[in-house]
């Protein structure tokens, strides 16, 4: 008998989950992963609620067509945006037994934890930003916390195509973490709430004051995830465990593979898909 094959599915609109996906194989390795990146539509930062939607509800219904039973929504962007409606409409009545998770609620569980002066900053997209879902979610955990945001629009692009290292990041970086600190002194923690920011802490480190903790989100969502798969047995046995891990792209393979492999620590290939045809 042939055993089905039931990946966990990781989403993201590029290259930026497979920082997630590198810290979900490290803690939870024996499952099989499937790993897709929008990378032909992305950014998803500066698109509007229904476009970013449409897009990852697409992405959702590809993994469950792969016999996926469980995604992780590895962009804050999608799950700002799109996560609530997928659990909430479009789950009931597609896949009432799949699940699909977010990163901002696990991250925002713990986020106040790290913080001494109940001060936090919070680096994301303009999409993340605007749908005001860390302010809400923080507030839900933190109730006494605050919490300012800033919007780096030109963080997910600067990473994309690889200028992480260049002068061009050295200001855009500075920009933002000044601005930020100018409107709250206080902050003591500055959560990276877009999983592209991991390849920027090089330079954000070096433009924060040393007391400050520069926190990305990947061990936060992999423990959560370990402590989901632990209370939900009926959804962890449904995974398949064989340690495989695909890695899809809708854009060109070639550059998936060499980008990608930054992003994930090693190096990868890649399958072609489309998506919304
Ligand atoms: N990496 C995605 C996030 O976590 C966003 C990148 C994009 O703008 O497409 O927010």
């Amino acid at each position: 008998m042939q055993v089905k094959q039931a990946p966990i599915g990781v989403f993201d609109s590029g290259y930026g989950g497979l920082t997630i996906l590198k810290e979900l194989v490290a803690a939870l390795p024996s499952y099989d992963y499937i790993y897709l990146g929008d990378n032909a539509r992305a950014p998803y930062g500066t698109r509007s609620f229904e476009t970013v939607y449409q897009y990852t509800w697409e992405a959702v219904q590809w993994f469950f067509e792969q016999g996926c039973e469980l995604v992780v929504l590895a962009c804050n962007t999608a799950s700002a945006k799109a996560l609530r409606n997928i659990q909430q409409k479009n789950l009931p009545v597609y896949a009432p037994h799949k699940r699909v998770l977010g990163v901002i609620r696990p991250t925002a569980e713990v986020i106040g934890n790290y913080s001494q002066t109940n001060h936090i900053g919070v680096l994301a997209t303009t999409g993340t930003v605007q749908s005001e879902s860390y302010l809400l979610e923080i507030h839900h955990f933190f109730p006494e916390a605050s919490v300012y945001q800033e919007a780096c629009p030109m963080w997910v692009p600067i990473v994309e195509n690889g200028e992480s290292d260049g002068p061009g990041a050295d200001y855009f970086v500075k920009k933002h973490i000044d601005h930020l600190l100018a409107t709250d002194p206080r902050i003591d923690t500055m959560l990276l709430a877009c999983t592209h920011y991991p390849l920027l802490i090089p330079k954000i480190s070096a433009a924060v004051p040393a007391h400050i903790q520069v926190v990305p989100q990947g061990s936060i969502v992999a423990s959560s995830l370990a402590d989901y798969l632990e209370r939900h047995p009926e959804i962890a046995e449904k995974c398949s465990t064989g340690g495989q891990i695909r890695f899809c792209t809708t854009d060109s393979t070639a550059d998936f593979d060499h980008n990608g492999a930054i992003f994930f620590g090693k190096p990868l290939k890649s399958e072609h898909i489309l998506l919304g045809h």
